[in-house]
């Protein structure tokens, strides 16, 4: 049973809790009432003050250390939590509660008495409070979480943002995240699957197994293991996810079931192969946020971000650098997502000042050990990675710490290969930690790949880590130069041309162009997919800006340009898309670079139909006259440049070829006056559960339709039959909290965050600015 809702909350000031507030008798009536996941932070007011470092960012310039405001997202996270709900439980043998995620230090008490903790805020776990519970009365659940301050490099989240479930056993029964379903052989005609079971109290079970096609097998055992032979199994594909479910049943009736995959990974020198067929991986890096309602699990908005990345082409996932909420697994398992699963980004040495470090020599073998055992089932996850960019790559012993997290990993898991995202070159090679991998995974080092795959010639390689291009979306800033290193704007933006990265990253097509050159990589994963909560790259020192521009994506889920750099390149959808907008009151008789993704052969450039020229992509060039030279050929590889064009208002058109006949035009007129406000639902219905969020789209245009893309009118949202939770113009630099109504529009646009209530019916959602039209739409809660 999920407990989500009636529990009451307060937060404290860190180290000032009164042990009696996990107490049955305290009195808690003035405290609020929320609903779990929660996420008490995200609640809050931006402000520069909410923990701040200070800190050197070296691989920036950065000459001293500096204070950094937006860090971790600027939100009001540091703190301590105390979370009360009343459950009557009735009586059972065992009684457990089964926690998804709490973000960190958690005390979990029952009836006043602790019962258990958990130290990883991104672990789950399982707390037996059998012996605590007054059986059939009402019991005091009584959680303790805190965030202490610089305990990340992003944002966090805080309090128990995952899912919490209250599990009744008998008392013989299976462990928690007791079965796994092994994968041990697969050929051409058959597959062995070894059903092994943690039973305690018991020995024997019956495993029934159902086959995607609706075939069903029974097998039972007296022991704790059966062996299950498939003929001519129905294999897990990204274009074809077919899942397994195996529902395993004790002899006093009480059963569990499990979803799993069968598929063949290959990692080879000449690249990945699932099953059977060379794919690269078209990967993102993701933090766990969710944008607008911060770090609390929603199905709804994570299904929503897998679709958009699907969208351009994403095939892979790296759960940077945490191990994620269970419901993505089971997403990316349904909707065909290959996921780069990972434990850490501080081993022993510490990159912030209350990091995961602290607890490493205590916890991280049996922390790998429980996160393993959870995940250990989805066919979506096909490789374990052991840390991110870990301090100890550039110290002479950090190879015995990587050799004994590799052997754990082998111990618990040996059907999965080990990586880490290694990014100190050369000395993740002369100091070794490259060895204790399976896959080399190297963070933005594409101009490496061909050296080390020709030197070390038992390795096989992958980009863990890529590109870090950064950017708002649609803003612009002149000229349209490759930026590479010291960025800076006075508005706090970054230019939407693509072409910006900080010194340690590149601009997209870079990368592109290494992972064409060199088929043996087996893909990237791109930081990142959607902007993030946190490291405001490159505005560090500068506020507002409190979070990340790298996403392709913006944090409310617009694309940004290099959305469709990826559409164009990892897709065969037909692609056409022309930027910048053409509004540029204020350069009459200047030039305004104009610049295309398409995956089209050719594509001409009218302005007010007059033909600027026709472009095609570059051949790969290998003598450069200069950097800016060879930086120009990759880009010129894969988008399209008119670099000289003159501004009129009136219009942009690019027509595209192909075979020497036009296949699509797209046209981007100058917008007139903000009208009206034109409204799209993400979804037609969503499910009437109280929890379920739709994402409203609102776009400022003008009387003819076109979007005004530097509008910024404050627009308001109100609702009938749901509730509308929090707005986000995807705007970094954006100090108002996301939980109002009402906010400004950025480059002419702002979504809400509409969640349905218990009621079904029909929902329907107003947004109105002053001097607009509003606009109105409807969608189904059922
Ligand atoms: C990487 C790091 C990421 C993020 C990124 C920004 O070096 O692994 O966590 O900080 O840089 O470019």
């Amino acid at each position: 049973m999920y407990l989500k809702t009636d529990f009451k909350f307060k937060k404290f000031e860190l180290d000032t809790i009164d042990e009696n507030v996990f107490a049955a008798d305290f009195d808690d009536s003035d405290w609020r009432t929320v609903r779990i996941p929660h996420d008490w932070a995200v609640e809050g007011d931006f402000s520069a003050e909410n923990d701040p470092t200070e800190s050197q960012i070296i691989e920036d310039g950065m000459k001293k250390a500096q204070i950094i405001t937006g860090w971790t997202g600027g939100l009001p996270m540091v703190g301590a939590g105390v979370y009360r709900k009343w459950v009557k439980i009735e009586k059972t043998d065992k009684v457990f509660l089964e926690f998804d995620g709490v973000m960190w230090n958690s005390r979990i008490y029952i009836n006043g008495k602790q019962a258990g903790q958990n130290h990883f805020g991104y672990k789950s776990f399982s707390v037996d409070i059998t012996d605590f519970v007054n059986f059939g009365e009402e019991n005091l659940i009584a959680v303790y979480a805190e965030v202490r301050e610089n305990s990340g490099r992003w944002y966090s989240g805080a309090g128990i943002y995952r899912n919490i479930r209250l599990v009744s056993k008998p008392e013989a029964h299976i462990a928690y995240n007791g079965v796994w379903v092994r994968q041990s052989y697969l050929d051409d005609n058959m597959a062995l699957m070894d059903i092994s079971v943690e039973l305690v109290n018991t020995s024997g079970f019956t495993a029934k197994i159902t086959a995607p096609d609706g075939q069903e097998f029974e097998l039972t055992t007296k022991g704790n293991a059966v062996l299950l032979e498939l003929e001519n199994p129905i294999l897990w594909d990204v274009d074809s996810p077919k899942l397994y479910t195996a529902e395993i049943t004790l002899e006093n009736g009480y059963s569990e079931s499990v979803k799993f995959g069968i598929r063949k990974c290959e990692f080879t020198r000449q690249g990945f192969f699932l099953n059977g067929r060379y794919l690269k991986m078209n990967g993102v890096c993701m933090h766990h946020d969710l944008g607008a309602i911060g770090a609390a699990v929603n199905v709804s908005a994570i299904k929503r971000q897998i679709e958009i990345m699907k969208g351009m082409g994403v095939n892979a996932w790296r759960t940077s650098h945490n191990p994620p909420t269970p419901e993505l697994l089971q997403l990316c398992d349904e909707m065909g997502i290959l996921v780069m699963d990972e434990f850490f980004d501080e081993w022993r040495l510490e990159k912030v000042k209350n990091g995961y470090a602290k607890t490493f020599d205590e916890h991280a073998k049996q922390d790998v050990i429980d996160i393993i055992k959870r995940d250990r089932n989805h066919p979506c996850v096909i490789m374990w990675s052991t840390g991110n960019e870990i301090r100890e790559q550039w110290w002479e012993e950090g190879w015995i710490t990587a050799r004994d997290l590799y052997d754990t990993v082998k111990a618990t898991d040996p059907t999965r290969p080990v990586t880490a995202g290694l990014s100190a070159y050369p000395d993740c090679y002369t100091k070794h930690i490259a060895f204790y991998t399976d896959i080399v995974g190297l963070n933005y080092k594409p101009h490496t790949y061909t050296t080390n795959y020709n030197k070390y010639t038992d390795q096989v390689l992958l980009g863990s880590e890529t590109e870090s291009c950064i950017s708002s979306r649609g803003i612009y800033h002149f000229p349209a130069e490759i930026r590479i290193g010291q960025y800076r704007s006075d508005d706090l933006a970054v230019s939407d041309y693509g072409l910006e990265a900080p010194p340690w990253a590149c601009y997209a097509e870079r990368e592109i162009a290494a992972q064409k050159d060199n088929p043996f990589v087996m893909g990237e994963f791109i930081w990142t997919g959607f902007d993030y909560l946190g490291e405001p790259t490159p505005y560090y020192t500068e506020w507002p800006s409190r979070s990340s521009y790298f996403g392709v994506v913006d944090l409310a889920g617009l694309p940004k340009n290099r959305y469709y750099l990826y559409r164009s390149v990892w897709t065969d959808i037909p692609t056409l898309h022309i930027f910048p907008h053409w509004n540029w009151e204020n350069k009459i008789g200047e030039n305004v670079p104009v610049h295309v993704y398409t995956n089209f052969d050719e594509v001409e450039l009218f302005v007010n139909g007059v033909s600027q020229g026709k472009r095609t992509f570059a051949e790969k060039k290998t003598e450069f006259a200069d950097r800016q030279d060879e930086w120009r050929n990759q880009i010129e590889r894969f988008r399209l440049m008119w670099d000289n064009v003159v501004y009129e208002p009136g219009e942009i058109t690019a027509v595209a070829y192909k075979d020497g006949k036009e296949a699509m035009r797209k046209t981007v007129k100058t917008a007139g006056a903000p009208h009206s406000i034109r409204l799209s639902a993400y979804s037609q219905s969503i499910a009437a559960d109280g929890e379920a969020l739709n994402f409203i789209t609102a776009e400022v245009v003008d009387k003819d339709g076109n979007i005004c893309p530097n509008a910024d009118n404050r627009i308001t949202f109100t609702a009938t039959g749901a509730e509308v939770y929090a707005t986000d113009a995807g705007d970094q630099r954006e100090t108002e909290t996301f939980l109002r109504p009402d906010k400004k529009a950025m480059s002419g646009m702002l979504v809400a965050v509409v969640r349905s209530t218990e009621t079904v019916g029909e929902a329907t959602v107003t947004a109105t600015a002053d001097g607009l039209q509003s606009g109105t739409i409807s969608f189904k809660c059922e």
